[in-house]
């Protein structure tokens, strides 16, 4: 069966006159359907490499290796191909979430003119089917009210209610492929269940391959089907989910382990006095 992403030997680069290597041989394929979780302290090259994957990167960081994403009529290429030309793939083919909202909304433009654009554009809704697509796309993501929301601009709506809005745009073209860098980190921990419950529903019932970058393993742990493990810009264990949970073979990825393990003990009075 054709990957549906496949990484191989993946690199970014810091050009300058002292190159500078970020991220070094990164390889993994997803099968369609299939979740992959991306796991490493701060700095181990996470968002970087999903921006390599997106074709986002731009001078002075340069991706080498190949990044190859199954379209659904065609693989595309995206290492190498202008970032340009890489727009329809990202819009049809990719979506991403980020940590911050802000990152793919505008805060100019109303709720619902942003989430208008991948509709027309892609799908070539006009009028009423517009503004129904619209709609649909925000109370999808458990919206309340979606009316409202699209009148909005984004600093009249709550954090947990924008990352929200980023999904629905996300996935308004349908992509097959969703990226989603740390997006419940910026968000309060009463607000980070509903989103990460809201992410794994709509992966579900779309049947999108996913990756999911975390710092924190019990999350990831919960999310993906294989989890792949960074420090200093390399990959330093791959494995299931289960494995890397039961049986890590690197000492890093075993003391990511312990450490969720602690974090876990002490959980339930720190959640006790939280809720409290
Ligand atoms: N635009 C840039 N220019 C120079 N160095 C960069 C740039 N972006 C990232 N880096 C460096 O590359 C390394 C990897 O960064 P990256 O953002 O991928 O880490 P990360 O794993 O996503 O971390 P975090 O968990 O904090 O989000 C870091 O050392 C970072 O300082
Ligand atoms: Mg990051």
């Amino acid at each position: 069966m054709t990957a549906l992403l496949a990484i191989e030997n993946l690199g970014v680069r810091l050009d300058g006159p002292e190159p500078i290597d970020l991220v070094h041989a990164v390889d993994v394929a997803l099968a369609p359907g299939e979740r992959l979780g991306i796991i490493g302290e701060s700095g181990s090259g996470k968002s970087l490499t999903a921006l390599a994957v997106l074709g986002l990167l731009g001078h002075p960081l340069a991706a080498r290796g190949s990044v190859r994403v199954d379209t659904g009529g065609d693989v595309v290429e995206v290492i190498g191909t202008p970032s340009r030309r890489l727009d329809r793939v990202r819009g049809t083919t990719m979506g991403a979430v980020f940590q911050e909202p802000l990152a793919s909304l505008d805060p100019l433009m109303r709720v619902g003119k942003q989430l208008a654009w991948p509709f027309a554009h892609h799908k070539g809704l006009r009028g009423e089917a517009l503004r129904g697509a619209v709609l649909d796309a925000l109370a999808d993501v458990q919206l309340a009210e979606p009316e409202r929301i699209a009148r909005s601009y984004i600093h009249e709506i709550s954090g947990g209610q924008r990352q929200r809005v980023a999904i629905a745009l996300a996935l308004a073209a349908g992509p097959r492929l969703l990226i989603a860098d740390e997006p419940t980190t910026a968000l309060d921990v009463t607000v980070q269940a509903g989103i990460l419950e809201l992410l794994q529903r709509e992966v579900t019932d779309r049947g999108m391959t996913l990756v999911f970058i975390s710092h924190d393993l019990p999350v990831v742990s919960g999310i993906a089907d294989r989890v792949l493990v960074m420090r200093d810009g390399r990959q330093v264990e791959l494995g299931t989910t289960a494995q890397i949970l039961g049986a890590p073979t690197h000492p890093y990825t075993a003391q990511l382990v312990a450490a969720s393990r602690r974090l876990d003990d002490f959980l339930p009075r720190a959640a006790a006095g939280g809720a409290a």
